[in-house]
């Protein structure tokens, strides 16, 4: 309790999965929450049960690939709370049976992935880390995929995406230590959401028991098991943590291919 209090949060994607466990856990940790979040019922959603449970939360309607819609969210988020400590880049899309291999991708899908899942990231640090340094420094956490670490067929457009934001991670990491900005990502795979359960379990052609079962801890993961570790880096408990690109998948990317 109270690792975050004290602290303004922006999440984007937090009206559902792993966006909305992560707002749920920074508010149990007392921290003020900004859901970042396209749909519009999925956003009002969220706000009313994180305040229905006592949390400080309010949802801004953002396209997060959006310049215009990203610089309204950093202006209205200090208008309301003043400043900003975390920024949680967590929106993505996975396109099943639109995203694919580069020769059967559509330019206009692959340009769509890029501006949803890394452009993004781009366009929230551009305007979100000069509120973060005025407000005394903090923390940003992107979001990797098993895709950022190993080839997976059918969705190169979104592999490539989590591999850049990877790198970008790093290279912010160095860029922005000195003014008092952590960047770490968090690379999930196999944790039972929508994205999940459309790009997986219900495509009869994915072979779940091989990605998932086959994983060391053998289950899928849960929303919460990715918000515990994002309240980790969001908080001084990973005060000297920068430049981290953590696995948070079961074991999954570790298992031997057989
Ligand atoms: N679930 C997994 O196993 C898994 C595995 C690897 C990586 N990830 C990553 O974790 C993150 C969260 O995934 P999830 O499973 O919770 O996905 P999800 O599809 O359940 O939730 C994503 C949220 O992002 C929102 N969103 C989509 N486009 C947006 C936009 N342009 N602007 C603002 N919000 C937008 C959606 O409306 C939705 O609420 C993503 O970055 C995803 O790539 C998830």
């Amino acid at each position: 309790m109270n690792r975050l209090s004290s602290k303004t949060a922006i999440i984007t994607g937090a009206g559902r999965g792993i966006g909305l466990a992560g707002a749920q856990a920074f508010v149990r940790e007392g921290a003020k929450v900004v859901i970042a979040e396209i749909n519009e019922d999925l956003g009002r959603q969220a706000e009313a049960a994180l305040r229905a449970a006592g949390g400080e939360a309010t949802f801004v309607r953002t396209d997060v690939s959006d310049s215009a819609s990203v610089q309204a969210l950093m202006a209205r988020t200090e208008q309301l709370y003043g400043g900003l400590h975390i920024l949680y880049n967590n929106a993505s899309v996975f396109l099943n049976r639109q995203d694919g291999p580069v020769t059967e991708l559509a330019e206009a899908t692959w340009a769509r992935v890029l501006a949803i899942n890394l452009h993004s990231i781009f366009l929230c640090c551009k305007y979100g880390i000069p509120l973060m340094v005025k407000s005394g420094g903090g923390a940003v956490i992107n979001t990797g995929s098993s895709a950022s670490v190993m080839g997976i067929p059918g969705c190169d457009a979104y592999t490539a995406t989590k591999g850049a934001t990877v790198a970008l991670t790093r290279s912010m990491a160095v860029e922005y230590g000195k003014q008092g900005i952590r960047v770490n990502c968090i690379y999930p795979a196999g944790i039972a959401t929508e994205m999940v359960k459309a790009s997986s379990l219900d495509d009869p052609s994915f072979d779940a028991a091989y990605f998932f079962r086959r994983a060391p801890l053998g289950r899928l993961g849960e929303p919460e098991e990715i918000a515990n570790l994002a309240v980790f880096l969001a908080s001084d408990e990973s005060s000297y943590i920068t430049g981290a690109i953590l696995r948070a998948d079961g074991g999954t990317t570790v298992t031997p291919i057989s």
